[in-house]
């Protein structure tokens, strides 16, 4: 009798070594190893039947791919403009973000317009799917839940159901009996989601994979599980507030960029299809610090407020906190300020806050950061009806972004009157709203205070 192997896998990386280590030396995470099962080697060589031979890219004929739409139009941008019949998509985000809710709000909206759609909840049970899904208004004969954690049983009643479209919430609860370890560990999630998105991809289903996310907030298990989907999408909110931003991070079938927004109600997710009017809803009047930018999420400009603080540091070394920007963007940008702009502000704590829970990462909301910084600084509020965007680089010159026209015209439509933008844009457009451009971060200086 052939005697089992045994082998370690790193947990976090996948790595896998005859024996144990303290520490990982592909990740370097320490205490990851876990003893496994080796998973019996497959002989040879596997032959497909059938299967397509190559093809000359020019003779290859070019389909539209079919989407399903769910009808929940900010998931459906996200995607790309629907589902793509195939794809699977992986889905992640902290514990009681409201992953299980979008997708059962979606999956009930595809169900109700004829699709089967089966629902495999390895977390819940189909008692609490249902009090769920009877809050959320989601019922329908099409909608079949399915409380199993075994990927055998799980394929076999895919195969006998057909459904249109497969949910496995979550990927870390499902465990194959062909492996010995437990479930949510790295040859587990490696081998369910390899053998799910298989069998999905060859029925021609879309598949939706629920991930669990680490203290960290990558997705739990093998880095190999975002290799394997076509989509990665990450649920995203704090806690408190009642907005989520669903944001695409891989898409083979779309924009990357793109963000969807949702507010949380009693009664489910509620998309926000002006999230502008939202996040500019509870302004300050007047308040120095306080600047509006435009930033380019995928296809829509989003107008986001960003406050500041800038006090004197009392005791040792100046303290700079940022939430919702990158740390070092802010730290350079503040070297900008003091050398090209004139302000002696290097020796200042600085507190720094996109309001709303947004995270931006444009270059086009610099100028904004610069703006609001010197603002608080000088203690002099920039005029509330005032959007300002622009690049600026460590010269302190304003360089000219993308995508300029959308911006303006989501400006004008929130109702504000003034811009203040490269001046390499401001030739290109037309807007209604009074323009100034400008060239270095001194010109900007000028024209606000
Ligand atoms: P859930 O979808 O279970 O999160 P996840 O699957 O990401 O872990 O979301 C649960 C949270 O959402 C929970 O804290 C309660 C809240 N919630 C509402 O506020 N209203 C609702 O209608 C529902 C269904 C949930
Ligand atoms: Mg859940």
């Amino acid at each position: 009798m052939a005697k089992t192997r045994i082998i370690y896998t790193c947990q976090s990386c996948g790595y896998q070594l005859p024996k144990w280590l303290g520490k990982c030396p592909d990740c370097n995470q320490w205490n990851s190893f876990v003893e496994e099962k080796a998973f019996e080697e497959r002989k040879g060589l596997q032959v497909f039947e059938g299967g397509s031979s190559p093809q000359p890219i020019t003779t290859l004929e070019v389909k539209e791919e079919d989407r399903l739409k769910t009808g929940i139009g900010e998931l459906d941008r996200v995607l790309g403009g629907g589902i793509v019949l195939g794809s699977a998509i992986l889905i992640g985000g902290d514990p009681g973000i409201g992953k299980s809710t979008l997708l059962l709000q979606a999956m009930a909206m595809l169900a109700g317009n004829g699709e089967k759609v089966l629902y495999v909840s390895g977390e819940e049970s189909p008692r609490q799917t249902k009090i769920r899904g009877e809050r959320l208004g989601a019922t329908s004969e099409n909608l079949f839940i399915y409380a199993e954690n075994t990927l055998e049983r799980i394929l076999d009643s895919v195969k006998r159901l057909k459904p249109g479209i497969l949910i496995i919430d979550s990927i870390q609860t499902i465990y194959t009996q062909a492996l010995e370890s437990s479930p949510g560990s790295v040859s587990q999630v490696r081998e369910t989601s390899s053998q799910l998105i298989f069998n999905a991809k060859g029925m021609d289903m879309p598949i939706f994979l629920v991930g669990h996310v680490t203290k960290d907030g990558s997705i739990a298990g093998p880095r190999v599980l975002e290799h394997m989907v076509d989509t990665v999408l990450y649920f995203e909110g704090e806690r408190g507030h009642q907005f989520r931003i669903l944001r695409a991070v891989k898409n083979r079938y779309g924009s990357v960029m793109e963000i969807g927004v949702f507010e949380m109600h009693d009664k489910g997710l509620e998309e926000v299809t002006n999230p502008s009017a939202l996040f500019l809803a509870e302004r300050p009047e007047n308040a120095s610090g306080s600047v509006v930018v435009s930033s380019l999420e995928g296809t829509r400009p989003i107008l986001v407020e960003i406050q500041s603080l800038v006090c004197p540091t009392i005791f040792g070394i100046p303290k700079r906190t940022v939430v919702g920007i990158d740390y070092n963007r802010v730290a350079l940008l503040t070297a900008v300020l003091e050398k090209k702009g004139g302000l002696n502000i290097q020796n200042h704590d600085i507190f720094l806050k996109v309001t709303g829970g947004v995270r931006l990462e444009e270059p086009a909301i610099d100028l904004g950061i610069i703006a609001s910084l010197a603002s608080n600084f000088l203690d002099k509020a920039i005029p509330q009806k005032t959007v300002v965007f622009g690049e600026v680089g460590l010269a302190g010159e304003v360089r000219g972004i993308s995508q300029a026209e959308p911006r303006i015209n989501e400006a004008e439509k929130l109702g504000f009157d003034k811009c203040i933008l490269p001046k390499d844009n401001l030739s290109k457009i037309k807007g209604k709203l009074e323009m100034i451009g400008v060239k270095s971060v001194k010109e900007m200086m000028d024209v606000l205070f």
